[in-house]
């Protein structure tokens, strides 16, 4: 039986005030949710949050981290740095990421490796265009990303990933996929991945959806046999949207 894991990703958003005075509201009303939550603030929101994170339920994620452990990256955070401070977690892959910034599959994957290697919790997005998908290619899109973003990665290790789907169309549009859409894709990755690892593997993998979860829809997701969490964004900024649907079975 898989767990339920939802988790906020802030984007650009609170400063290092605002964070805290959410993360504090989050870490009241959460303690007796259930489930495995992690929230993704800022980086430059990050050292403050872990300290009010800190024994509480609620594990903290960043965003992103470099792909190399340190040098001359001018701009860039390096695991090392995220570890020292408390993160948990990486976000890597997300479609703003890949569409804005210009990461690639084979990028991502080298930052998966690293964050893997250091001992982080990873969540590798993935997740079709509007256009792909009208092509008909988002079963091929999806599976695409999510063997070139695990490549290389042992079995042994898939235990500390989850893979967030996040179709870039209903991405703070406020169009989310049916549960229904959103579960058949969920099932497309899970048999990559028992292609790429074992029955075993897809079985106990984590799937999240994201994009456009909310309090309304956030229970219909959640209850899919496929769907085991969800990577909220918009919806995360706040303690009334966040904690109805990290406690959408309460
Ligand atoms: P929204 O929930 O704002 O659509 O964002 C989803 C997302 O990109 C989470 O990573």
């Amino acid at each position: 039986m898989r767990i339920k894991y939802i988790a906020g990703n802030w984007k650009m958003h609170k400063t290092v005030p605002e964070a805290v005075s959410l993360a504090q509201a989050l870490v009241k009303d959460l303690a007796s949710c259930g489930h495995k939550i992690m929230i993704a603030p800022p980086f430059t929101a990050l050292e403050a949050v872990a300290k009010t994170v800190a024994s509480s339920n609620i594990l903290l994620g960043a965003q992103n981290m470099s792909n190399a452990e340190q040098g001359a990256h001018t701009g860039e955070v390096s695991v090392l740095m995220l570890k020292q401070i408390g993160v948990k977690v990486v976000i890597l892959g997300h479609s703003e990421r890949r569409a804005i910034y210009g990461e690639k599959d084979e990028f991502i994957n080298s930052k998966v490796k690293l964050a893997l290697a250091q001992g982080l919790e990873v969540i590798l997005c993935v997740g079709e265009t509007l256009q792909e998908r009208e092509a008909g290619k988002a079963n091929d899109i999806v599976s695409g990303q999510t063997g070139k973003g695990l490549a290389g990665i042992p079995e042994k290790d898939l235990g500390r990933v989850t893979i967030a789907y996040e179709p870039v169309w209903a991405i703070g549009t406020g169009k989310n996929a049916t549960p229904q859409d959103a579960d058949a894709i969920h099932a497309v990755i899970r048999a990559e991945l028992k292609k790429l690892y074992s029955a075993a593997a897809a079985e106990a993998m984590i799937i999240q959806y994201g994009g456009s979860v909310k309090p309304e829809n956030a229970k219909d997701l959640l209850t899919m046999p496929n769907i085991d969490g969800a990577l909220v964004g918009g919806a995360a900024l706040k303690p009334e949207t966040f904690i109805p649907i990290v406690c959408f079975d309460k």
